[in-house]
């Protein structure tokens, strides 16, 4: 996990701006672990990821038997087309249904996102020695920070960097596979069914990344 985070932070440092015409790749549907972590060094969460690419629902939960701070049984299915968020708590068999605003989260880049460069890590003349990846970039609604996102040339997500003035995050994606290994993750729980959508208070913004800063 902490490989992967050292990696990207040196990808940024090296990647260099090339004017091109790239339009962003949009990544398949995937299971895979993610991490969440802040640049002071918390471990926000590390958890089971679950993406429908056409039907853009994402279902996160954190590993209870990772360390982490502050989201311990975070449970997170989200409907970026509907705009819809659970949280979801299983143990409870209860959950909180909220308007998502904001459909960004790190398996996607933004299809406004700038190309800034691909970029060979590790060797690019060693078999399985490198991974060749390209690195976007763009604003965070609201202009309040900027984000860069590197992906595979099969447009699998490795990891996004978060900016902004209050905090930043840095998420990698660890163990992906290209196929939904289970489709129910993605459905809505039947406790859930029938819940009502809560009321956002003014100036709430509920998105992925508002769980984590
Ligand atoms: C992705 O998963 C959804 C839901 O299981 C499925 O309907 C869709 O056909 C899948 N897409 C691909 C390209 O496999
Ligand atoms: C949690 O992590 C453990 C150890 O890495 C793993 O065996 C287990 O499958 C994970 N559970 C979930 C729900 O991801
Ligand atoms: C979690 O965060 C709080 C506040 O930032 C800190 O005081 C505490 O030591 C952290 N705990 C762990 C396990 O990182
Ligand atoms: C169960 O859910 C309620 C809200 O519906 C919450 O107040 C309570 O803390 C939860 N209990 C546990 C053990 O998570």
């Amino acid at each position: 996990m902490y490989a992967a985070v050292t990696l990207f932070v040196f990808m940024c440092l090296t990647a260099t701006a090339h004017a091109d015409h790239h339009q962003p790749c949009h990544s398949p549907n995937m299971t895979g672990f993610m991490s969440v972590v802040s640049f002071k060094g918390d471990v926000k969460a590390y958890g089971a990821f679950t993406y429908d690419s056409m039907g853009k629902k994402l279902r996160f939960r954190s590993n209870e038997s990772h360390p982490s701070n502050g989201s311990l049984g975070l449970d997170l299915l989200m409907f970026f087309e509907e705009g819809i968020l659970y949280e979801i708590d299983s143990k409870n068999q209860s959950c909180e249904k909220k308007t998502l605003h904001c459909n960004m989260h790190p398996l996607d880049i933004p299809d406004d996102a700038t190309f800034l460069s691909t970029l060979h890590s590790g060797s690019s003349s060693i078999e399985g020695e490198g991974l060749k990846v390209s690195v976007w970039t763009g604003s965070l609604p609201d202009k309040k920070g900027h984000y860069s996102m590197s992906v595979t040339m099969r447009c699998l997500p490795v990891a996004a960097l978060y900016f902004t003035e209050s905090a930043s995050l840095i998420i990698s994606n660890i163990d992906v596979e290209v196929e939904i290994k289970d489709p129910d993750l993605l459905v809505v729980p039947s406790f859930c069914l029938g819940q009502p959508l809560e009321e956002t208070p003014e100036g709430t913004v509920n998105s992925f990344l508002s769980e984590f800063m």
